[in-house]
């Protein structure tokens, strides 16, 4: 037998009994979005491998080492996006969206970083992200929160935590980084390789630091959020103010970095224990600079992405709780005539009803087997037509959750009785 072919390490298929909780969960975050007038926006999963040296930053680890990097037919360098930001914001120059206009954009889609696999790290995973752009003061940093919180609401998840930090402006992030550089130098003896490596090239990176020797270091470095000038001071104000204003709870911590260099001023998480290692849900923060740097006209913005596998496991646990949508009805048809005629009702009734969910057996077989693929597909009810039924102008029709006798319905009637068996059936 040919040897089977796997798929790549870190990447996943998305099987049928997953997608519904995938389903659920894109369908609450677009409907929430669209609440607030966020609008969607699709680009291309491939893009010049330029566009992410020149945004993300060449120093980080996913430009060093995690991005999927290669050469086309012609010679470009191409990569697969690690990210949607720097895209989205591709996106928006080359077509003129921030002309004088603020933008309030979403996506979603695959993201690829050639990240070590574990659990809540893939190398290709799915991001939701939302971007905002033309608006500088910190009202908008609230909302794009609050459109958070009311996803979390939305998805039932509780326990996430908010955490906060300001990286204030370019030149303060300058004059922090000496004195970073300076307090880490002298205790270089305490930095483990990795950290002596980024004093050099990104020494905030070091605060985002897990090793455990270092953290009483970490903990006892100067913070930038004590160093601000006036108007970061006041934009970081403003944002706490309306999120205190706006009942949202939250964490200023002063060691979240974020791992992209385009940030500045606000940057936040949202954390929860709940996935190990793994705990960022969504994260995000101010990228005023971007535009300009890629080459459009200054634009400030604001945004952030959720990983989507990893809120799906947060929603795993609760799966019970939530209202997936299974069939409505299985229909089981018996002989070679009701078969024909099956397939020719079944299409019928979907147009009668048009919110319908209806599976027609196909293959033939027992009663039995029939009635057992009825019952794994999940639905509610079971619709029975056979030689007799069809001499007879009735159809059966069966609960498949809960116990109770089949009975006979005209099949003239069948369109108008059915959406109050779905719905006896629904509160059993
Ligand atoms: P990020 O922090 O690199 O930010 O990624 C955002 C989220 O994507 C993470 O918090 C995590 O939930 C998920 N994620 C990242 N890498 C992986 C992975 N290897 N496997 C599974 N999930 C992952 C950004 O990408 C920014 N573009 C966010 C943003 C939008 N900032 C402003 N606008």
């Amino acid at each position: 037998m040919a040897k089977h072919i796997q798929a790549i390490r870190g990447m996943h298929d998305l099987l049928p009994e997953q997608s519904p909780l995938w389903q659920f969960l894109e369908d609450r975050v677009r409907g929430v979005f669209e609440r607030y007038g966020y609008r969607e926006i699709r680009t291309p999963i491939l893009e010049m491998t330029e566009l992410f040296r020149r945004s993300i930053g060449e120093v980080t680890d996913i430009v060093e080492k995690e991005m999927y990097t290669f050469e086309d037919r012609n010679g470009d360098s191409l990569t697969l996006r690690p990210e949607g930001t720097a895209g989205v914001v591709r996106a928006g120059i080359q077509n003129g969206l921030f002309h004088n206009q603020t933008q309030r954009l979403w996506y979603r889609g695959p993201m690829f970083r050639h990240e070590r696999p574990q659990k809540g790290r893939y190398r290709q995973f799915h991001q939701i992200g939302l971007e905002a752009f033309g608006l500088a003061g910190p009202d908008i940093d609230v909302e794009v929160i609050l459109v958070t919180r009311r996803l979390w609401q939305a998805l039932g998840l509780e326990g996430l935590e908010l955490q906060l930090n300001t990286l204030g402006t370019a030149a303060e992030r300058a004059a922090y980084r000496q004195r970073l550089v300076d307090y880490l130098e002298r205790h270089r003896e305490q930095l483990d390789g990795e950290s002596r490596r980024r004093l050099a090239t990104n020494p905030l990176r070091i605060l985002d630091s897990k090793n455990p020797e270092m953290q009483a270091l970490i903990e006892a470095a100067p913070a930038l959020i004590d160093h601000l000038g006036d108007g970061s001071r006041a934009h970081f104000d403003g944002l706490c103010r309306g999120l205190d204003e706006a009942g949202v709870p939250y964490v200023v911590n002063p060691r979240l970095v974020r791992g992209l260099d385009y940030y500045g001023l606000t940057v936040f998480e949202w954390v929860t224990g709940r996935l190990g290692a793994q705990g960022t849900v969504c994260a995000g923060g101010r990228y005023d600079g971007l535009v300009e740097q890629l080459g459009g006209r200054p634009t400030p913005a604001v945004g952030f992405a959720m990983g989507v596998e990893r809120l799906v496991a947060l929603l795993e646990e609760q799966r019970d709780g939530l209202p997936l949508r299974q069939p409505d009805a299985y229909l089981v048809l018996m002989g070679d005539e009701a078969a024909r005629r099956g397939m020719q009702l079944a299409e019928q009734l979907r147009g009668q009803l048009p919110e319908l969910r209806l599976i027609t057996h196909c293959g033939g077989g027992s009663f039995k087997s029939q009635f057992k693929r009825a019952d794994r597909s999940g639905a509610r009810l079971a619709l029975v037509l056979g030689e007799d039924e069809l001499a007879r102008g009735v159809i059966g029709i069966k609960t498949l959750r809960r116990a109770g006798e089949q009975q006979e319905i005209p099949l003239q009637r069948l369109a108008e009785a059915l959406p109050e068996w779905l719905r006896t059936a629904e509160t059993a």
